[in-house]
C-alpha cells in the first residue's frame, strides 16, 4: 500500500496588495459581469485574460433554457482568445462573479469543465496561466491551473 498526498498552494492577497497589471485585469473581468447572459441563475460572472502578446479579452456566462447549452464566463474568454490568437500563449485569467448586486466576498473557483479547459490550454502552449480569482475581501492567486486538477485526464493519458 502506498499513501500520496497532493499538495496545493495558492496566495490570498487584499486586492490594494496586488501589482497594477493584476489589477487591471480584474477590474475588466469585473466590468464583463455587466455582459452576462444570466437570466436563470442570476450569477453574472466576468472572466477576462491576458495573453503573452498584452492582448485581453473579456468574456462572461452565457446561459441557455436548456441549461447544458451554457457556458462559464472563463471558457467564452478562453475560447474567444484563443480563437483570435491561436499561437499566443495565454498569460493570466482574472474571475469575478456578481449577484444579488453585489460582488460576491470570497471568490468563486472555477468549475471542473473550466478546469480541464484551463488545463488544455496551459499543456497546448507549455505556459502556466496564472489565475487571479476576485473577491472583495480578498483575492486568490494560483500559479497555474494543474495544480486545480490533480490526477488529470490530458494528452498524454490518450497515448499519443
Ligand atoms: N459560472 C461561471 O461562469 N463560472 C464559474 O466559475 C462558475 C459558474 C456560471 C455558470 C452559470 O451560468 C452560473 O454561473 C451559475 O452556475
Amino acid at each position: 500500500m502506498q499513501k500520496k498526498t497532493v499538495e496545493f498552494e495558492f496566495t490570498i492577497y487584499e486586492f490594494n496588495e496586488l501589482e497594477t497589471s493584476y489589477q487591471e485585469l480584474i477590474n475588466k473581468a469585473k466590468e464583463q459581469v455587466n455582459k452576462a447572459y444570466a437570466p436563470y441563475s442570476k450569477f453574472h460572472v466576468g472572466a477576462a485574460v491576458e495573453l503573452e502578446n498584452g492582448e485581453i479579452f473579456g468574456g462572461s456566462n452565457q446561459e441557455n433554457s436548456a441549461y447544458p447549452s451554457g457556458l462559464c464566463a472563463e471558457r467564452v474568454a478562453m475560447f474567444y482568445a484563443n480563437a483570435q490568437f491561436p499561437n499566443t500563449p495565454v498569460k493570466t485569467l482574472a474571475i469575478a462573479a456578481f449577484t444579488n448586486d453585489k460582488f460576491l466576498e470570497t471568490p468563486i473557483t472555477p468549475c471542473g469543465s473550466c478546469r480541464q479547459v484551463l488545463l488544455e490550454t496551459e499543456m497546448r502552449y507549455e505556459k502556466d496561466i496564472t489565475i487571479l480569482l476576485y473577491g472583495t475581501e480578498k483575492v486568490y492567486l494560483i500559479k497555474n491551473s494543474r495544480q486545480l486538477l490533480p490526477l488529470c485526464f490530458e494528452k498524454s493519458s490518450l497515448g499519443r
